[in-house]
């Protein structure tokens, strides 16, 4: 049992908070009326819905173990790691061999997905139970894209699809999904168009997620989608929370050689949360907003999918603690990431995290790693 008198992000701004954690997870949340330190700042729940951990063979790029050090160095108590690797996760036998490599070498907890792009990729998703199946309907890293004309096949299936798609596609997906009732989740919107396009046509079962990339940075850099323009930007910025459900990193790590060939991504699941957390802080996004896209929407998404996620009395005991009393400088050398590069380098921070919790126990702390870092697979909900 474990109790903390702490500040809490909420919807509705700062509250002081009695926190008591047991068996892993929040027994009670009280207003707290006594003194607490007014540089820690807990923030709910952060999971990053998008990572590529590679591994396999690219551990050059990452690893599990080094990709679930950065998402605790970065807030995040859990994972949802796409399947563009090499091998690609497109069948059972991977599939498992993902989840094993996983158990074994995760510190942080996570979900896996499953990629669909061929014939035979499409026969094995009948047989496996991931998060989400991932499709590709253009070119980024991987090479693994599916005919648009199997997508009804695949919708068929009834299992949550996970799209990274152009506007057409998500068109086509919107309109697969409301025949099937498939639950959609657009990766990475980017534009005006696409925004406008779902605002029109979301209900319960289609959600999306945007990138800090694509909501911060205006100068060119090696992504797909193309970074925004700055009408593109501002449309995300005010969408934020209301039709734009989440905010996920993408991250997707690379060896600074392959980075200056020009592969694609941003080494983003250490700075996701402090990113968002400094814009709060300067008054670009409110309370409200910042806890819909960072931890409530995750939470809605999650239990709709049938997996117990999210902190409040009762829930899982899972959150960061930031350090809101001192500013810092972004800087990619000290990444746990192996891709040690950002387009953020230099941003001034408005705080660090100093503390991730899993499952009611502190797993990083002040820079380092404890004897309860180690991972597991967030379960279905048993009710
Ligand atoms: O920039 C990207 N990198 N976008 C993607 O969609 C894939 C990712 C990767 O795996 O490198
Ligand atoms: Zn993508
Ligand atoms: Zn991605």
């Amino acid at each position: 049992m474990d109790s903390l008198n702490i500040n809490i992000l909420t919807h509705g701004g700062i509250k002081k908070t009695s926190v008591l954690l047991s068996g892993g997870n929040v027994s009670a949340l009280e207003p707290f009326d006594g003194r607490v330190d007014g540089s820690r700042l807990l923030i709910p729940s952060f999971i990053d819905m998008h990572v590529h951990f590679r591994d396999f063979e690219q551990k050059g790029k990452e690893t599990v173990g080094t990709g679930s050090m950065a998402a605790l160095a970065g807030g995040a108590s859990a994972v949802c790691d796409m399947p563009n690797t090499v091998p690609p996760v497109d069948d059972k036998e991977t599939y498992e061999r993902r989840r094993s490599l996983f158990s074994n070498d995760s510190l942080c907890d996570y979900l896996i997905n499953f990629c669909v792009y061929d014939d035979a990729s499409l026969e094995e998703a009948r047989l496996v139970d991931p998060l989400f199946i991932k499709v590709f309907l253009e070119e980024t890293t991987g090479s693994l894209i599916l005919d648009e004309r199997k997508l009804e096949e695949l919708f068929k299936l009834r299992k949550p699809i996970a799209l990274h798609t152009h506007l057409e596609g998500m068109r086509e997906g919107i309109k697969l999904s409301k025949r099937y009732g498939t639950h959609l989740h657009i990766c990475h919107v980017s534009t005006k168009e696409e925004v406008e396009v779902l605002a029109r046509y979301k209900d319960e079962n289609i959600t999306c997620e945007v990138t800090p990339h694509h909501l911060f940075l205006s100068s060119d850099y090696d992504v797909k989608p193309p970074i925004s323009s700055e009408r593109d930007r501002r449309y995300l910025w005010g969408a934020l929370g209301n039709i734009v459900d989440i905010v996920a990193s993408d991250h997707a790590p690379h060896t600074s050689e392959d980075k200056e060939r020009g592969a694609y991504g941003v080494s983003g699941v250490e700075t996701t949360l402090p990113l968002m957390y400094t814009a709060l802080n300067r008054k670009n996004i409110t309370a409200e907003a910042f806890c819909k896209c960072m931890h409530l929407n995750q939470g809605a998404l999650l239990s709709r999918l049938g997996r117990r996620f999210g902190f409040k009395a009762g829930g899982r005991g899972d959150f960061a603690v930031l350090d809101v009393g001192s500013k810092a400088l972004l800087d990619p050398s000290s990444f746990f990431s192996k891709a040690k590069h950002s387009p953020f380098k230099g941003m001034e921070l408005d705080a660090r995290v100093s503390e991730t919790w899993v499952r009611g126990r502190p797993f990083f702390v002040d820079g380092k790693f404890t004897e309860y870092a180690k991972g597991r697979e967030i379960e279905k909900d048993s009710i």
